[in-house]
């Protein structure tokens, strides 16, 4: 039997008062008073108080006594006023409540796992029981905001003239750079489909058609390590764009972001968006995704160590390592050594040799290395970071990479910890200019820093013959408050520097036509100039809900280790099915 509701949960008021109204949903808090039985009734869109009292009969109250939290039921009755002193003004129907007449249980649940209100439980639970976790009311509230951010999406890019088309799921291996997960062909034997990495090579064939202007809500799959900002299956807003340059494809998808900012935040965005040179963000953050929204910038302080008699410092300048470090603000008045030393390992975890620190007080630079610095050194040191007395100089002598990663991490860390910005803030930029290559030494040869499609920057084009590592890209990322909330490049249209790529990374002609030959051959058949961008649709969703971790956006997620604790996903087959698809079991599984 079914109570057909008239209301949801969230929709009774006073202009309802007198009137029948029959509710379904889930008990969300049970109170017996004795002589009268309250539960508050949830669904998707609130809570409503119901109240079973004695007049309604005896045999009610008893039924209603049984009720638990997560039972599902309906409840007709009458809406009232609720008593003066009682209304809640937080809830929508909290000057009411529906004084119960009939009730029914769809499910006497057993108790629930965890509570629905307050702290989120263990996270292995929440996977376990997804769909409980889901039913809680501040999981909800995630998933309007991926909602309202597709449709947004749907809605800037298609008055901007962007057609959204469907490409498929099943393909070809794409060349995002990341491991395929393989489908075995049950017709073919031996044969199997790649899951899109991306829909990169679909995205250009649709601008070699003349679609013009893509764009897809697409799923995407990965078979790398996951982290807190990474899925094996994630969702992106993909689009291309022909007959544009780089400066088109980040001033159209300004637009989006635009809007984004004040439907998400309030935030009326100053646009252009700064751009930001790949080199000089390296330097002057340590990594390619600077969170903005603070300083606190990496200095070279290699001339100052060159000043010094510090041991550490001078073999590593020696060694051709870099000396560099940061300045935090008020730090030094709040860090103890003990929390000093608690930085060294936090960045020994990252494979640095050690944190060296002074303390900038009143009467001058303070610490255990302090004695290494010369007069000249020191003022050389406090000029450089513009440092005052309160602040802690924190300096890594290592390589590029370990420098780079141990710096930048304390630089967010500390930040975090000091309060150095608003947490509720966010601050867009593009990041430009990423080099075209990178060098594999495992590998001993270059491999594609974005997709081998990328288009160089012409003023580097002769370089790709004589100097391949220098030769910057055509390439822009969308960096959020520190995450990489979206790439993209412009295409390679000609296909003799196509070709030219293709040798660099290591691919010969055969090779490069086994793979790619669909694509090389659309390029010589009437490709315009193109490029495009794809957007991390998980990731942002992650950002304007406040979340740390983009599991909780994503209504089944996988776990750090790609399983699905709900279905057990993935899961073993039946032999016969694994012998369709030409496949063989494992011995001894
Ligand atoms: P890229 O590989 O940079 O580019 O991906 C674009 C954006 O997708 C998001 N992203 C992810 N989000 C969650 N989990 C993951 N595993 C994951 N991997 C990537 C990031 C990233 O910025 N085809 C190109 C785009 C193009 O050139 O047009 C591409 O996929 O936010
Ligand atoms: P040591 O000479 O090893 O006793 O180190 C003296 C101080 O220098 C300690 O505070 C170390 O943490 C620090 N230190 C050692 N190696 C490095 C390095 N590579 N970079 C920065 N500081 C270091």
């Amino acid at each position: 039997m079914l109570y057909k509701r008239t209301a949801s949960c969230g929709e009774l008021d006073v202009g309802q008062i007198g009137q029948s109204a029959t509710l379904n949903g889930w008990v969300d808090a049970y109170r017996d008073f004795g002589g009268l039985v309250f539960i508050d009734l949830r669904d998707r869109y609130g809570i409503t108080q119901v109240v079973f009292e004695p007049d309604a009969g005896a045999a009610l109250q008893a039924q209603a006594r049984e009720l638990r939290n997560e039972f599902v039921v309906g409840v007709k009755g009458t809406v009232a006023r609720r008593l003066p002193g009682k209304e809640n003004p937080k809830l929508k129907t909290g000057a009411i409540e529906l004084r119960a007449q009939e009730l029914i249980v769809y499910n006497a649940t057993p108790t629930p796992p965890f509570e629905m209100h307050g702290p989120a439980p263990n996270e292995e639970l929440r996977l376990t029981h997804r769909y409980l976790d889901l039913r809680r009311p501040s999981m909800l509230a995630i998933f309007e905001t991926r909602h309202r951010l597709a449709q947004l999406m749907r809605r800037v890019m298609s008055n901007m003239g962007f057609l959204e088309v469907e490409t498929p799921i099943l393909g070809r291996s794409t060349p995002e750079g990341a491991r395929d997960f393989l489908v075995a062909s049950r017709v073919h034997a031996g044969h199997f489909y790649a899951l899109p990495q991306s829909p990169q090579l679909y995205k250009q064939l649709l601008m070699v058609a003349g679609f013009d202007r893509y764009f897809q809500i697409a799923r995407c799959f990965r078979d790398e390590d996951l982290r807190a900002n990474r899925q094996p299956e994630f969702t992106q807003l993909d689009v291309e764009m022909s007959f544009v340059d780089d400066h088109d494809v980040t001033s159209t998808m300004e637009r989006l972001v635009a809007e984004m900012a004040r439907d998400f935040t309030g935030q009326e965005l100053q646009l252009p968006l700064p751009r930001l040179d790949y080199h000089d963000v390296m330097e002057r953050y340590g990594n390619d995704r600077p969170d903005l929204r603070y300083g606190v910038e990496l200095k070279d302080l290699a001339p100052i160590a060159a000043m010094t008699e510090f041991k550490v410092f001078r073999e590593a300048l020696e060694a051709g390592k870099r000396v560099r470090g940061i300045c935090a603000p008020g730090a030094g008045a709040r860090y103890s050594r003990k929390d000093i030393d608690g930085l060294a390992e936090f960045i020994a975890g990252m494979g640095a040799k050690g944190l060296a620190w002074l303390k900038v007080e009143d009467a001058g630079l303070t610490g255990p290395i302090a004695k290494f610095f010369g007069p000249e050194a020191k003022a050389a040191l406090t000029q450089v970071f513009d440092a005052k007395p309160g602040d802690l100089i924190l300096i890594v002598a290592d390589t590029q990479s370990i420098s780079s990663l141990a710096l930048t991490s304390l630089r967010s860390r500390l930040a975090a910890e000091l309060n150095l910005y608003d947490k509720a803030s966010f601050h867009y930029s593009w990041v430009v200019r990423f080099p075209l290559l990178a060098w594999d030494a495992e590998e001993n040869r270059y491999v594609a820093e974005h997709h081998p499609f990328t288009m160089p920057l012409f003023e580097d084009l002769h370089l790709l013959d004589t100097d391949p590592s220098k030769v910057r890209a055509q390439a822009y990322d969308l960096v959020v408050n520190g995450e990489e909330c979206g790439g993209g490049t412009i295409r390679v249209h000609d296909p003799a520097i196509q070709s030219k790529i293709f040798t660099l990374l290591g691919l010969t002609p055969d090779q490069a036509n086994e793979k790619f030959g669909f694509l090389l051959s659309a390029l010589r058949n009437g490709a315009p100039p193109h490029g495009g961008i794809a957007l991390g649709f998980d990731r942002l969703v992650m950002l304007y809900s406040g979340l740390d971790n983009i599991r909780d956006c994503i209504a089944f997620p996988k776990t750090a280790r790609g399983t699905d604790l709900m279905t057990g996903a993935p899961g073993t087959v039946d032999p016969r099915q694994l012998k369709e698809l030409h496949l063989r079991p494992i011995p001894g599984s």
